[in-house]
């Protein structure tokens, strides 16, 4: 087994098969879901991936996704980090935020900066700390009107309790029925974490929705119903609550 780490845009080959294990965590079109990965390019936003190299074939492992943070020069931002399923929990997880962290560092950035809802412990394993929201436009800012910018940098500074007041606007989204059985290989902690922290657990300042541009990729909310069998196969309406997502950040040096 030899780990190595892609630059995707320097190995297209690895285009397709990369979408799928995205999508296969978060569905959405092919065609978008390419288009996106097309995106990455020397100048950020770069995907990056996490390949196996044995008996002369490659292994497509995991991605992550480094953008740049919007008025911070020394700073980026990860997204998107996503094992292959089946092969969740035997520490690709940690290689590639590890490497993730290499490529930033060498790249010049001292900081790294993450959302999630849902894998607070994970990151805190890996020395990450609950921190304040930052905006990224996943691209080049340079690309985009500053009239833009600055509606969306003020959207972000706005003050926490009127974020808290549109958070109780939540939006209600529709999930798939829950699946009888799972390919997700078991993440070794997974037993103990809650899918969902409760509202004390993030200190963090609050990251409004759709403030970055793309907004980082959202993970499927987890079902506020405790029982996944009571819908006998109707779609589930549950709550997506804003308040969930945290922001955490590293020094990389
Ligand atoms: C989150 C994810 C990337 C972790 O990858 P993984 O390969 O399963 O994790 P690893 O096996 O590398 O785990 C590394 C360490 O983190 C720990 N860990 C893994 N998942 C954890 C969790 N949910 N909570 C706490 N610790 C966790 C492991 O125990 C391991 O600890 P150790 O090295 O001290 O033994 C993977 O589960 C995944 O792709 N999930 C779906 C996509 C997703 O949610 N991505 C995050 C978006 S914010």
């Amino acid at each position: 087994m030899e780990l190595t780490t892609r630059v995707l845009h320097d190995y297209p080959q690895y285009m397709e098969e990369c979408a799928d294990i995205l999508n296969e965590e978060w569905p959405r079109s092919k065609a978008a879901r390419l288009h996106s990965l097309q995106k990455s390019n020397e100048k950020f936003p770069v995907c990056l991936v996490l390949v196996n190299k044995e008996k002369g074939e490659e292994l497509l492992l995991g991605h992550s996704k480094l953008s740049i943070v919007y008025g911070k020069e020394s700073c980026c931002l990860i997204e998107s980090v996503c094992v292959r399923k089946k092969l969740r929990g035997k520490g690709y997880g940690r290689v590639i935020m590890q490497e993730s962290e290499k490529y930033a560092t060498s790249r010049g950035y001292h900081t790294m900066y993450l959302t999630t809802h849902d894998k607070q412990d994970f990151y805190k394993h890996l020395n990450y700390t609950f921190c304040e929201a930052v905006i990224s436009f996943g691209a080049d800012p340079k690309l985009i009107p500053e009239h833009l910018i600055k509606q969306l940098t003020a959207a972000t500074l706005r003050p926490q309790e009127k974020e808290r007041e549109s958070s109780d606007k939540q939006n209600s989204i529709i999930l798939p029925p829950p699946a009888k059985s799972t390919q997700d290989g078991p993440s070794p902690k997974s037993s103990t974490a809650p899918p969902c922290p409760p509202l004390t657990h993030s200190t963090a300042p609050l990251a409004p929705p759709n403030l970055t541009v793309p907004p980082p990729p959202p993970p499927p909310p987890q079902p506020i119903s405790q029982d996944k069998t009571s819908n006998q196969g109707k779609p589930e309406i549950v709550k997506w609550d804003p308040r969930h997502i945290s922001w955490m950040r590293k020094d990389l040096s």
